[in-house]
């Protein structure tokens, strides 16, 4: 049923924003780049409250296994989520020096307001300061292009269920890649 739900929450998405004009030019691009690290997200000197180690950036891990990578993918890079080159904007790479030039609290206010007008929804209500500002040190910590495979929800029906009996026979638990979509 989830699945489900998520399945059309994406197509949605996708469906809202196919019907926008088709993406701006280079020149565009640049100048909204600088306006929106500049001007439009806020948060610039708000030091992010959790310490920067191995259990925040896996509690971030999580929680963007569970909210984002449906159109991040599971290592924020895209990674074989079929629609993120067809949004307008396209699904940005956090990885890429834009993302990544973001000081922490910038980061933290994109996650809560989302871009707009954009695919990028806000989480304001949804996760707590908490888990925005781990999920902030995950993006600072991101496992190289392509190394965490598909999200669940794009593979093969077939390969899925595989994998889900598979998982029932040797449960290691823990695995980010075993955790299922939820919101
Ligand atoms: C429905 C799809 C979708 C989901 C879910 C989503 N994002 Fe995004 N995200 C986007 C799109 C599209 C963009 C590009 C927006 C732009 O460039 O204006 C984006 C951009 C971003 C950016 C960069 C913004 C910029 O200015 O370049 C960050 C950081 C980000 N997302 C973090 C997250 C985090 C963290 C989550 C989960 C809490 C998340 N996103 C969930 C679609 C999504």
């Amino acid at each position: 049923m989830k699945k489900v739900s998520f399945a059309l929450f994406a197509l949605a998405m996708f469906a809202f924003t196919g019907c926008k004009v088709s993406a701006p030019g280079g020149a565009e691009t640049k100048l909204m780049t600088t306006m929106k690290h500049d001007v439009t997200i806020g948060g610039k000197n708000d030091k992010n409250p959790t310490p920067d180690t191995a259990d925040t950036v896996k509690e971030g891990q999580e929680h963007f296994g569970h909210h984002c990578q449906i159109c991040h993918g599971m290592d924020g890079q895209n990674t074989g989520v079929p629609f993120a080159a067809k949004m307008s904007p396209p699904v940005a790479d956090l990885k890429s020096k834009d993302v990544q030039d973001y000081t922490d609290g910038q980061l933290k206010w994109i996650i809560d307001n989302g871009i707009e007008p954009s695919g990028m929804p806000g989480w304001k209500g949804i996760l707590s300061d908490e888990e925005a500002w781990n999920i902030v040190r995950f993006i600072r910590h991101l496992p190289a292009k392509g190394s965490l495979g598909t999200p669940a929800i794009f593979k093969e029906e077939s390969e899925e269920h595989e994998k889900m009996e598979g998982m029932e026979h040797n449960h290691k638990g823990g695995d980010l890649k075993q955790h299922k979509l939820q919101f």
